[in-house]
């Protein structure tokens, strides 16, 4: 079969990972289906100008991510049913699944974990969205947690509120409204299993085929995906230092909703201002869409008070907010939570009920007391402090040792830095050195609707000490200087 793809010697990325990209691409938008031969490698070297050995290094590639199999004597087919071992390799046919339209688009959904990292986790892993566990305060927790296993309340014997434990409802809407300027009543928030979940019970209540959400591109691809598994059509749009440009929006028929991180863009970083968040909603009144405002890290900013939410200038009831535990207590806990127009708020909650019956009582209840009992703000101020010397000591290393080579956002907040690099240097090459020399950094592509996108790399800073910090700098110096004068 002839396969409409090409290669490009003039780009900075591998012939290799050119082909790769493009074969994996149709693969994904079904364009290649499962059984679909490929050409021999020595054919398709032949058509695209290339040499075997980068067709032979795509195809294996494929093949190790289970895309692609090879059967001596036959050739090389696609795979559309598979499955991946926990280490990402391949490869179980799985024959006779007869799996939903769902189900298939969630085998074809593109892992984020692709991109990081395989070998063994390095000396120092600039990982990011970790929390520090030197700063939570365990013993606190643990008092609290024992505080009703000790009990013989009832209330661990019966199922909880689908909405939420009402003393953790009413815990989150006071903060929400002292701390991020929300706009909220009590009943208006639900207690959810992190922010993932509350996507995907929103989207699977509205969202009907072909409608489109309007993206920020880079921007968080673990909602993405889910997006484009319900069915959605995503409309990127690509931000600037000032998150989404809301000029830019193109007028869209068919777009239900727009989700945005307007207090720290993720993952490049940037704040909102207000003449954009007016522009936004104002934006989403004509389209008669709703805005999915995710607020993942809004505490977590060093140089100012936090900004307040855009749910709070919403007068049309036209913002959905959307919060979460993982970043500032930590991500296991699985829990977050959602502040609902009211029109929406029945449906939502008779969703919940039939998808899990609410969330568990037991850390609903102590992380209401948590916060009901001071020690919630107590550890943000802590968080505050720490995280913000951490982030300082990272920007100072990437001033000193990588003196312009480097651009990021000088907002002061989030958990990790984006950093964009020179055009010339190639983001795998740069990762895997870094992994060599025992640094973990993260690749910023998998982020980016368009490919190629310039190189950039994330380097979260929550889970190392600062001296730690500084040498992984100097050891990425190293490796991107290195690059630049071989490239
Ligand atoms: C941009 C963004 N939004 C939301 C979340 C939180 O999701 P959850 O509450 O499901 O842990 C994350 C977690 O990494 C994130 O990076």
């Amino acid at each position: 079969m002839d396969l409409d793809i090409s290669s490009n010697h003039d780009q900075s990325i591998p012939i290799y990972k050119q082909i790769y990209d493009q074969i994996r691409e149709l693969i994904m938008i079904g364009d290649l289906g499962d059984g679909d031969q490929l050409p021999a490698s020595r054919k398709l070297a032949r058509e695209l100008g290339v040499s075997r050995v980068s067709v032979t290094a795509a195809y294996s590639q494929l093949a190790v991510e289970g895309y692609i199999v090879s059967k001596v004597g036959s050739g090389t087919f696609v795979v559309g049913l598979f499955s991946q071992s926990a280490e990402g390799n391949v490869v179980e046919r799985a024959p006779g699944l007869n799996l939903s339209g769902w189900g298939k688009r969630i085998l074809s959904a593109e892992s984020v974990e692709l991109g990081v990292l395989n070998s063994g986790r390095p000396a120092i892993d600039f990982g990011f969205g970790r929390s520090f566990p030197h700063i939570f305060p365990y013993d606190i927790w643990r008092r609290l947690l024992a505080r009703y296993l000790s009990t013989d309340d009832t209330m661990l014997s019966r199922y909880g509120s689908a909405a939420g434990y009402i003393p953790l409802r009413e815990a989150v809407a006071s903060y929400l409204r002292r701390m991020r300027g929300v706009d909220c009543r009590m009943d208006q928030v639900v207690i959810v299993s992190g922010i993932q979940q509350a996507l995907d019970i929103i989207c699977r209540l509205f969202l009907m085929k072909d409608d489109v959400i309007l993206v920020e591109s880079p921007g968080y691809v673990d909602a993405y995906n889910l997006f484009r598994t319900l069915g959605a059509r995503l409309q990127p749009v690509p931000v600037d230092n000032q998150g989404l440009p809301v000029e830019s929006i193109k007028e869209t028929s068919n777009c239900r909703f727009a989700f945005v991180t307007p207090s720290n863009q993720f993952p490049r970083g940037g704040t909102m201002p207000l003449n954009r968040r007016l522009a936004l909603l104002d934006w989403a009144q004509r389209s008669n869409a709703h805005i999915l405002e995710d607020d993942y890290d809004g505490e977590l900013r060093y140089s100012s008070h936090p900004i307040a939410a855009l749910q709070g200038l919403d007068t049309e009831g036209r913002v959905i907010y959307l919060g979460t535990f993982s970043k500032v207590l930590f991500p296991a806990l699985r829990l977050g939570y959602l502040v609902l127009p009211s029109p929406i708020l029945p449906i939502f909650l008779k969703a919940k009920e039939l998808v899990d019956r609410g969330a568990p009582t037991l850390t609903q209840a102590a992380v209401a007391d948590f916060i009901s009992e001071g020690h919630f703000e107590r550890h943000l101020r802590r968080l505050r402090k720490e995280y913000g010397s951490r982030r300082k000591t990272l920007v100072e290393a990437l001033d000193i040792y990588l003196p312009g080579l480097v651009e990021y956002s000088d907002v002061e907040a989030g958990l990790h830095v984006m950093i964009f690099l020179p055009a010339d240097l190639v983001e795998e090459q740069i990762v895997a050195s870094a992994a060599i020399a025992g640094v973990g950094v993260y690749p910023g592509s998998v982020y980016h609707f368009h490919r190629p996108s310039r190189p950039s790399l994330l380097l979260g800073f929550s889970g190392l000490g600062t001296s730690e910090i500084v040498e992984g700098v100097k050891r990425l110096a190293k490796d991107i200087k290195k690059e630049q004068r071989s490239s």
